[in-house]
C-alpha cells in the first residue's frame, strides 16, 4: 500500500448476518450489511465512507445509465478454519479495474482507496464470509459515472462502490455450450479486454437464444472468421487434448482471467505442457473424433472451474467425456480450493490476509 485514507464509518444498528445461511445462499442476491463508497469530482478522489448496505439516491439522467461508462470486477474471499479471512490475489483484480478505468476514460482508483476500502469492508462484515469448502464471499468492485448529463462526453464524477454477498457454485452442474457463429462478445479495437458493462449486456441475447436450444452458455468466436474460439460466456476456456493444456492466448478480445492465470501457474509448476495460442473450434472437434479431447472447462472467479460436458457445433452435439475421468481439471479445481481455504501451501503468495 501506498498510503492511508481516512474513511469514515456508519456501521449498521443490527447485523442481518442471522437472517441468513451464508453457507447455503443463491449466488448474489443476499448482500452483506455494509458497502464502500470513494466519492470522485474536480479531478479527485475526495471522500471514502462505509455506510449501510442500501439503495442510494441517483437521477435517472446519470451518465452510466445511458453511455455505459461502468467497468467492474469480481473477487473473492475465503475463510480458513480457523476463521481467518483471506483475498485471493486482489492486487490483480485492482490493476485489471484500472486498466478498464483507462480504456472506458474513467478515473483510475489509488491502491490506497482500492485495497484500504477493501480491507476495512472485510473487517466489518467478516461474518459474512462462508465457511463452508465451496462457499466464498463475492466482491464487486465498481465504478459507475455519475454526472446528471444528458451528452456524449466522460463523465466529470464518478463513485467507486464496493459491494459483497455470500456466495456458493455459480454452476451446479457441468455445461453444455454452444459454438456462437453469428454473435461476437469481442473485436479487435474494443473492449473486450476490459470489464466493462456493456460486454455483459451485449452477450445477454445470444446466451438467451442458446438457452432456448438447450445449451447453459456460448462458446465466443473471433468476430473476424468465427472460426477461432476464445471465451464461454463470463469465464476463459481451456481444453486438455493429449497432454498438452491449451487455452486461447490473449489478445484485446479476450480478458485477462486471474483464474486463467491460475491455472496455467499451477499447470507449469506440475510439468504440464501447456499452450497459448489461436485454437479453431475445427482442431478441438478433430481431437474429439480422434479420441485425444480429454477435458473442456471454463474458469473464473465466480464460476470457478465449471465443466464443460456438451459442445454444440452448427447442429450437432458433441460429448466429450465424463468429468469423473477428468484428471488435470478435478486436480485444478481441488488444489484452487485448498490453497484458497488455507489447506494447501500457498507456494505463490496469491492469498492476503485480512487483519
Ligand atoms: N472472461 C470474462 C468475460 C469474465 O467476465 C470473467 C470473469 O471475471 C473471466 C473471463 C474470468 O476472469 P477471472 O478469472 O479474473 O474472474
Ligand atoms: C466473475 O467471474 O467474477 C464475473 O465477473 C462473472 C460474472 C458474475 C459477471
Amino acid at each position: 500500500m501506498t498510503g492511508t485514507i481516512d474513511i469514515s464509518v456508519k456501521k449498521i444498528a443490527k447485523s442481518r448476518v442471522t437472517e441468513f445461511d451464508v453457507n447455503n445462499v443463491p449466488f448474489g442476491k443476499c448482500f452483506s450489511d455494509h458497502m464502500f463508497i470513494a466519492e470522485y469530482s474536480d479531478g479527485k478522489w475526495q471522500k471514502a465512507y462505509i455506510v449501510p448496505y442500501g439503495d442510494v439516491p441517483l437521477s435517472y439522467a446519470m451518465s452510466a445509465l445511458h453511455y455505459g461508462q461502468a467497468i467492474f470486477e469480481g473477487m473473492k474471499a475465503y475463510k480458513n478454519d480457523k476463521n481467518e479471512v483471506s483475498l485471493f490475489r486482489p492486487t490483480e483484480n485492482f490493476m485489471r479495474l484500472n486498466k478498464s478505468a483507462i480504456r472506458m476514460a474513467m478515473p483510475e482508483v489509488p491502491e490506497e482507496i482500492f485495497m484500504g476500502g477493501l480491507m476495512e469492508l472485510l473487517k466489518l462484515d467478516s461474518q459474512w464470509v462462508p465457511s463452508s469448502d465451496t462457499g466464498s464471499l463475492y466482491i464487486r468492485p465498481f465504478i459507475i459515472a455519475t454526472d446528471e448529463a444528458i451528452g456524449v462526453k466522460a463523465s466529470e464524477t464518478y463513485k467507486f462502490i464496493i459491494i459483497t454477498c455470500p456466495a456458493g457454485k455459480y454452476y451446479s452442474e457441468p455445461i453444455k455450450v454452444l459454438v456462437e457463429t453469428n454473435f461476437f462478445r469481442a473485436v479487435h479495437g474494443g473492449v473486450g479486454f476490459v470489464k466493462a458493462a456493456g460486454n455483459y449486456g451485449r452477450s445477454l441475447y445470444p446466451t438467451k437464444l442458446a438457452q432456448q436450444k438447450g445449451y447453459q452458455q456460448v462458446i465466443w468466436t473471433d468476430s473476424e472468421t468465427h472460426q477461432y474460439v476464445e471465451e464461454s460466456g463470463t469465464m476463459n476456456l481451456m481444453f486438455v487434448i493429449g497432454d498438452t493444456l491449451l487455452t486461447p492466448a490473449l489478445s484485446d478480445t479476450i480478458l485477462s482471467g486471474i483464474t486463467r492465470d491460475s491455472v496455467l501457474t499451477l499447470a507449469r509448476d506440475w510439468g504440464m505442457k501447456v499452450e497459448e495460442r489461436k485454437i479453431s473450434i475445427r482442431e478441438v472437434l478433430t481431437a474429439h473424433h480422434n479420441g485425444t479431447l480429454m477435458e473442456a472447462f471454463g474458469c473464473g472467479t465466480a464460476a470457478t472451474i465449471a465443466q464443460i460436458i456438451g459442445i454444440g457445433f452448427e447442429g450437432k452435439d458433441y460429448d466429450l467425456p465424463p468429468v469423473e475421468e477428468r484428471k488435470f481439471s478435478t486436480k485444478v479445481d481441488d488444489v484452487l480450493r485448498s490453497i484458497r481455504k488455507g489447506k494447501t501451501e500457498d507456494k505463490f503468495n496469491w492469498m492476503m490476509k485480512i487483519n
